[in-house]
């Protein structure tokens, strides 16, 4: 399997629909050890597209009961705990979406839940797992994204990521990649790292994205206290190929699943305390915002790189129909 992986070549592998077509393209005297390949692959379990090994950093933090950490946010009837709390299924149907909404405030911290998207037809649905500050500061607020867009028949599921700092929502920073699974056969772990140094997102502990804290993004850097979200809704406008296929609500309700909720970091508390920050009781030694959190690993790195030159089909610091100038924090990232 990894021999197709190391012969396409990086523009010609978009996602896996692709791979038929990537094949034509390459040079005709790869053939045949392209249709060797092509057998180790069919005889091999595996999905094509493996992750390269990263280290599991959610398994640095505990797991936070949905009925201790979070609140109803929205929709009541659609929000069922199950599993004794530690579990939620939010429901999209004609009436409502449903979300909710983490308990405490945050600073900075790392923020993970394990998700299970709705089955089906799912176009213009949308399940966000997020943080944000827009109830507290409506013109100024603080945002970032990790939204999983439903999908049409025969096409693959996308994962979009959003920052906005300081009420920059006049400039979206959307990225968007294809996920290498299929979402909604099982739980999959969607990931937010915030702190003074970066952000970055993370997939099964792979990083999907990073944005790093520097002279260029500093005016528009996340650094007000945040709560985090999980939620469900009718995104008809917008979600699957720009509005064309809105929400089918012959197929509602759409359940979305949550899970393995961990919520670690700086604990935004103004009361009394000298420091601002009160910490849960942290099972990492070191808090989100140290050293072990200030940037990836090498085999973080990889991961990164692995995943935005095999899925990543959108970055608005490409978009230059949409920017004539590209914002100017677009030159940190490769
Ligand atoms: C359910 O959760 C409560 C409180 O979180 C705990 O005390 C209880 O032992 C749990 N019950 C089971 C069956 O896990
Ligand atoms: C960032 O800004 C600070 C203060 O404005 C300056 O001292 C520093 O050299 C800058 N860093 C870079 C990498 O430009
Ligand atoms: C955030 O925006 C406000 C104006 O809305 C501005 O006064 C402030 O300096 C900005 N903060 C940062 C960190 O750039
Ligand atoms: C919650 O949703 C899952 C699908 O992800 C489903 O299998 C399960 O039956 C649901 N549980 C309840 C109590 O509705
Ligand atoms: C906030 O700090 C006060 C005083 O230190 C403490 O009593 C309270 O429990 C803290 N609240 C939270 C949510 O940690």
């Amino acid at each position: 399997m990894n021999c197709i992986k190391t012969m396409l070549t990086p523009s010609s592998v978009l996602h896996p629909l692709n791979k038929n077509m990537a094949f034509v393209q390459q040079k005709p005297l790869l053939f045949s050890l392209i249709i060797f390949c092509f057998i180790a692959a069919a005889s091999s379990r595996g999905p094509i597209y493996a992750p390269p090994n990263v280290p599991r950093l959610t398994d640095s933090f505990g797991h936070v009961p949905i009925d201790q950490g979070y609140s109803e946010f929205f929709g009541h009837p659609n929000i069922q705990l199950t599993n004794n709390g530690s579990n939620a299924n939010l429901t999209l149907d004609k009436v409502s979406g449903s979300g909710l909404a983490s308990r405490s405030k945050y600073k900075y911290g790392f923020f993970s839940a394990a998700i299970k998207l709705p089955s089906g037809l799912t176009s213009g649905v949308v399940v966000a797992f997020y943080l944000s500050n827009a109830d507290v500061f409506p013109h100024n607020h603080d945002e970032i994204d990790v939204e999983l867009l439903g999908h049409e028949k025969g096409r693959d599921w996308v994962l979009q990521t959003n920052i906005y700092g300081n009420g920059s929502v006049h400039t979206g920073r959307e990225e968007k990649l294809y996920l290498w699974f299929d979402p909604t056969q099982q739980f999959h772990l969607y990931s937010i790292l915030w702190n003074n140094h970066h952000i970055a997102f993370f997939v099964d502990n792979v990083p999907v994205r990073e944005f790093i804290h520097s002279n260029a993004s500093s005016s528009i850097y996340p650094s007000k206290p945040m709560s985090a979200y999980a939620t469900i809704w009718d995104a008809s406008e917008w979600a699957t190929h720009g509005g064309k296929y809105p929400v089918n609500y012959k197929y509602a309700p759409f359940v979305a699943s949550f899970g393995e909720m961990e919520m670690e970091g700086c604990i935004w508390n103004t009361t009394g305390s000298a420091s601002p920050c009160s910490r849960r009781s942290l099972s990492s030694s070191d808090p989100v915002d140290g050293e072990t959190f200030a940037k990836l690993s090498q085999e973080q790195i990889n991961g990164l790189q692995w995943s935005r030159r095999k899925l990543m089909f959108y970055s608005y610091c490409k978009d230059t129909a949409r920017y004539k100038v590209i914002p100017p924090e677009c030159k940190d990232s490769s």
